[in-house]
């Protein structure tokens, strides 16, 4: 019997819908990280209890203690502390994020009704896109407490910006805390003013028109892997919203950008988008306001239109 298994820290329940390849791989980097008890649920006949018994299986092997079930049935899911929503369609090629939206609030509406009913008490971090306006959705249906209910996109768009940062100065990535704000989509805003690579401003380090390219590609992260394999990134999404869970799980008070629900921060009057927040036990437990300047708060006010117009649209299919 190794003597290297790490002990159980919490008995959490952490349900994730969805068992396609943001979901699976979620469930995965969760179980390896000994969250807690995972509930993998598909409507596809055999999908989450395939894999959740494929995750299960690799426990011996990677040495983590799983406590994993695959189940199409809705009351398996009782009672979880977090949910985390990576069910809808993903993006093809030639797609915007926004090409999904009025499938995804279906499907998304159908799933936090069940939330409602057998988690109520439950934290949700929502995946799906267009991410904003799905969270948006599932705030709506569910009717959690504003706290309770955010999305992973911050999370994924600054490690992408952190990466490629990390590749351009050739340090460890680590060493790098980027900050980014807005909806999850072509007018995110990076903030390299806020950025730093160990606490040194990325300026002193990088020409103003490198820091632009890194920012290009960062704003087409998701973009560039669809047109690569022909289908949306599942490793990165997955391992931020793992760390979203974590946080809340172990009451990690993280600081990372999150759609989170704000009014009258950043006059965002009643709307989710991407913010910089303290994520704790309690979920979103303070939105960190910024001191954006002109040009910072001109990018921000475009991309939080959009958001708004992606609501719009999100009333209009619901009602
Ligand atoms: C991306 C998708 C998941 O950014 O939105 O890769």
């Amino acid at each position: 019997m190794p003597l290297t298994y790490l002990p159980i820290m919490a008995k959490n329940k952490i349900t994730i819908v969805g068992a396609g390849n943001v979901g699976a791989t979620t469930a995965f980097i969760a179980a390896t990280k000994q969250l807690g008890e995972i509930v993998l649920i598909d409507i596809v006949e055999g999908l989450a209890e395939g894999k959740a018994l494929d995750i299960a299986e690799a426990a011996p092997v990677e040495l983590y203690n799983a406590h994993i079930t695959g189940t199409r049935d809705w009351e398996k899911t009782a009672n979880s502390d977090i949910v985390i929503i990576t069910s809808g369609l993903a993006r093809k090629p030639g797609m915007s994020r926004d090409d999904l939206l009025a499938k995804n609030v279906q499907i998304v509406k159908s799933v936090s009704e069940q939330v409602k009913k057998y988690s109520p008490d439950s934290t949700v971090i929502v995946v799906c896109n267009p991410l904003d306006a799905m969270v948006y959705t599932a705030a709506k249906v569910t009717g959690f407490a504003k706290n309770k209910i955010m999305g992973m996109a911050g999370a994924l768009d600054s490690a992408r910006f952190n990466y490629f940062l990390a590749s351009e100065l050739n340090v460890s990535v680590q060493d790098i805390q980027g900050v980014l704000m807005g909806g999850h989509g072509d007018d995110m805003v990076p903030l390299p003013r806020f950025t730093t690579v160990s606490g040194i401003p990325i300026g002193d380090l990088l020409e103003q028109d490198k820091i632009d390219k890194l920012i290009d590609r960062a704003r087409n992260g998701g973009i560039e892997i669809v047109n690569l394999m022909g289908t949306s990134a599942f490793y990165a999404p997955a391992a931020g919203a793992v760390k979203m869970a974590q946080a809340i799980i172990q009451d990690k008070k993280t600081v990372l950008s999150c759609c989170a629900y704000c009014d009258s921060e950043y006059n965002a009057g009643g709307y989710f988008v991407g913010v910089p927040a303290i994520l704790g036990a309690h979920g979103i437990e303070k939105i960190i306001e910024l001191d954006l300047n002109k040009n910072e708060t001109t990018q921000f006010e475009k991309s939080l239109g959009h958001v708004k117009e992606l609501a719009l649209k999100v009333d209009g299919l619901l009602s």
